[in-house]
């Protein structure tokens, strides 16, 4: 059923940006209001300037797919609604999702190897040895945060195989993740000192793991691809450290969100929930439809390189974009009942959570694979996570997700 919407008349003077929407878990209804009335809005004088709101499928996958026009360049400011400030203190470390063509290809290559399904089996075996030994160490008994002590380990524990990163010091990850992803830190000078504090912390520790890896045989983990690649000479120290936080942050809070989601979303919709636990048959596409409904990452910035005419909008060089996939993956043209977790949903994959186009996300793969094994685990154990209460949820227009959330397990 669509989304009713309250007032269908109403001018749409809503500041998507504003983070507001998210920690209090009601961007839903002003989405869809804009999907009906007006798919390419434009706001004036939001939390992050002016932009436009692109918020149908068809629009976001239309803007994706001109990645000439619709730059995700950081020299004009990047993937996400915050700018960069340009009064020569912000630490500008040039990543691959914020370059275009042509340097984006070669940089892109450097990591891809890493991601091949053979190198994904490879990891397989590694992930659920470890998903395996977290959840027979969770309370039955009592309640606990699933946030910390299971969304935030397994991911972390992902990255550090892929990165083979110190075990001891993983969450590490976390904090430095944490840090680097949180955009909402540009609005105040001194937590926004306090994150450049901890990228050069980050950097120098990256420094250490690249030094000892450098003239040694290859190894199959991320830091040792790159040195190895044909790329990497071309790599200045920020752009190998900018391609690194990428990775880092580009697996850590979407995988962490999406892993709560699954627990949250499954709560809500019980009926759906046994249809699962009837069936783990189904785990790979309710992969896809968690992924779908949680959608980690609220939108993709782009820039207009260009003058551009978007289905009657007259897009001007220089606009900002915002591709709502939070939006996108709620459309009812795509999605028939787009609010609902439909565990069997038949065009469930047709959805924009990893983008689409070439920068479409590197690190799909591990992340569907990860989750999956997650289900599957939980399943062999027959356990099932009762929300306890609603949780504490991220506050951020960008990151699209939750700080804790108390649950208690049943075994059905
Ligand atoms: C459910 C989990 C994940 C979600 C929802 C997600 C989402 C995204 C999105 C929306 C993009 C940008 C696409 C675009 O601009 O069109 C992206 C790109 C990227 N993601 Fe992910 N991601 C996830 C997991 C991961 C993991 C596990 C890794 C690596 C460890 C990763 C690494 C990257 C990288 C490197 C890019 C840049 C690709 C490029 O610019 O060519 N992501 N991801």
């Amino acid at each position: 059923m669509a989304t009713v919407l309250k007032d269908p008349g109403a001018e749409l003077t809503y500041d998507m940006s504003d983070a507001a929407f998210y920690v209090e878990d009601r961007w839903q209804a002003p989405f869809a209001q804009m999907r009906a009335q007006d798919p390419i809005h434009w706001t004036e004088g939001g939390a992050f300037g002016d932009f436009w709101n692109v918020t149908s499928h068809k629009a976001i996958q239309h803007v994706e797919a001109l990645p000439e026009i619709f730059s995700s360049s950081y020299e004009y400011g990047g993937i996400t609604l915050a700018d960069r400030i340009e009064d020569g203190t912000d630490l500008v470390m040039p990543m691959f999702i914020a370059m275009d063509r042509p340097k984006h290809t070669g940089q892109r290559r450097t990591v891809a190897p890493a991601f091949t399904p053979t190198e994904i089996k490879r990891m397989a075996d590694d992930i659920r040895a470890r998903t395996s030994e977290l959840l027979d160490t969770l309370p039955w008994d009592q309640p606990f945060d699933w946030v910390d002590t299971v969304s935030i380990e397994l991911t972390t524990q992902m990255l550090a195989i892929l990165f083979d990163f110190p075990w001891a010091d993983r969450r590490k990850l976390t904090e430095w993740s944490d840090w680097a992803g949180d955009i909402e830190l540009a609005h105040d000078e001194d937590s926004r000192q306090e994150r450049l504090k901890h990228l050069y912390e980050m950097g120098a520790y990256f420094k250490n793991l690249w030094d000892a890896k450098i003239d040694k045989e290859p190894t199959p983990d991320l830091i040792s691809m790159m040195i190895h690649s044909d790329a990497m000479a071309e790599m200045d120290e920020l752009e190998f450290m900018g391609n690194l936080i990428l990775l880092i942050v580009g697996g850590n809070d979407t995988t962490r969100n999406s892993m709560s989601g699954l627990a949250y979303g499954l709560h809500h919709f019980p009926e759906q929930r046994e249809k699962l636990e009837q069936n783990p048959d189904l785990i790979p596409n309710a992969v896809q439809e968690i992924i779908r409904w949680q959608t980690p990452l609220a939108h993709m910035r782009r820039t207009a390189t260009a003058d551009y005419d978007l289905f009657g909008k007259s897009i001007k060089k220089g606009d900002k974009l915002a591709l709502w996939y939070i939006s996108g993956n709620r459309d009812e043209s795509v999605f028939e009942d787009a609010d609902s977790i439909i565990v069997d949903r038949e065009n469930a994959r047709r959805h924009l959570a990893f983008g689409y186009g070439i920068h479409r996300c590197v690190g799909a793969r591990l992340a569907e694979l990860q989750i999956a094994i997650l289900l599957e685990e939980m399943a062999k154990r027959r356990m099932r996570v009762n929300v306890l209460a609603e949780p504490e949820r991220v506050r951020a227009c960008f990151v699209h997700g939750y700080r804790s959330m108390q649950v208690q397990l049943s075994k059905y």
